[in-house]
């Protein structure tokens, strides 16, 4: 019988920088990580389509036979916008937490000048979910969307230094200088390894990594939880194992020394761990 296990997932690399804030909130608590690569980027499609991926991923850890799932963490904007309240609906005694209420939060409390900018993918643009939060958090604060379509693709392909990448940026950080926003919510979890490039073109502004306050949550959460001195992890791929890999050599080679590197695949709706 494998140890409980902290359910964490993401369409690719992205969810990474959450799982990396998270060794440091909750060392003691063995994580499992699934990239659907398989279906990378989610954010072009329908939102529909999206809370079946979030919804089947959700349900493939919290019904794991093998090991107990002590929560689960949506480390996807788009996820956490779509599914995260079907989820907590169907699982009310497993603690399922997402990204945009601590990185929401955090903005709000960072702004000076109450106009927020929030970069995101298509989807989550569309959703709504970070304007909605942000007013219920601070009625008056003015919220300033841009989609980054470009982005998810340059950083899964680890074209973070290209040409394509400063030029996609540019254009994005365009409009918010427009709007004279003080605060920037990385509002994707592929976002933050494009950080030192927006901080190089626009220095200006405060940029929001929803990956800390999140793993901040999720520490107060699980802080009674059992302690297991080292633990090891899983990270599973839907996509080619080998690929997943390189890019986990290239981004987190410590994560890689304490971890499994799996296959998941989708079998219809259904996510098989194998
Ligand atoms: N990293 C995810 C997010 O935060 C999904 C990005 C994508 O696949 O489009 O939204």
């Amino acid at each position: 019988v494998s140890a409980p296990f902290l359910g964490v997932f993401d369409s690719g690399v992205g969810g990474l920088t959450v799982v990396h804030a998270l060794r440091k909130a909750v060392p003691h608590i063995p994580i499992w990580y699934v990239a659907d690569q398989a279906h990378v980027p989610y954010g072009g499609r329908p939102l529909d389509e999206v809370r079946g991926f979030a919804c089947g991923i959700s349900e493939a850890l919290l019904a794991n036979a093998t090991a107990e799932c002590v929560g689960v963490v949506m480390a996807c904007n788009i996820s956490s916008a779509v599914a995260l309240s079907a989820v907590q609906a169907k699982y009310p005694h497993v603690p399922v937490l997402g990204v945009v209420e601590p990185g929401a939060q955090a903005a709000a409390h960072h702004t000076r000048n109450g106009r927020i900018g929030v970069m995101a993918t298509e989807g989550t643009v569309q959703s709504g979910a970070y304007r909605q939060t942000l007013h219920r958090i601070a009625p008056d604060i003015e919220v300033y969307e841009v989609a980054c379509p470009a982005f998810v693709p340059i950083v899964e392909a680890g074209a973070e230094g290209s040409e394509a990448a400063r030029e996609a940026a540019c254009l994005y950080l365009h409009p918010l200088e427009a709007h004279d926003v003080d605060t920037v919510i990385l509002g994707c979890t592929h976002y933050p390894f494009l950080l030192p490039l927006l901080r190089r073109l626009s220095p200006q502004f405060v940029y929001i990594d929803p990956a800390e306050p999140t793993a901040e949550a999720v520490g107060q959460v699980l802080s009674s939880l059992g302690v297991q001195s080292a633990p090891r992890h899983r990270l599973f791929t839907t996509g080619d194992v080998g690929a997943f890999h390189a890019q986990l050599e290239r981004l987190f080679p410590d994560l890689l020394l304490v971890s499994e590197v799996k296959s998941a695949r989708w079998d219809g709706g259904l996510l098989v761990l194998d």
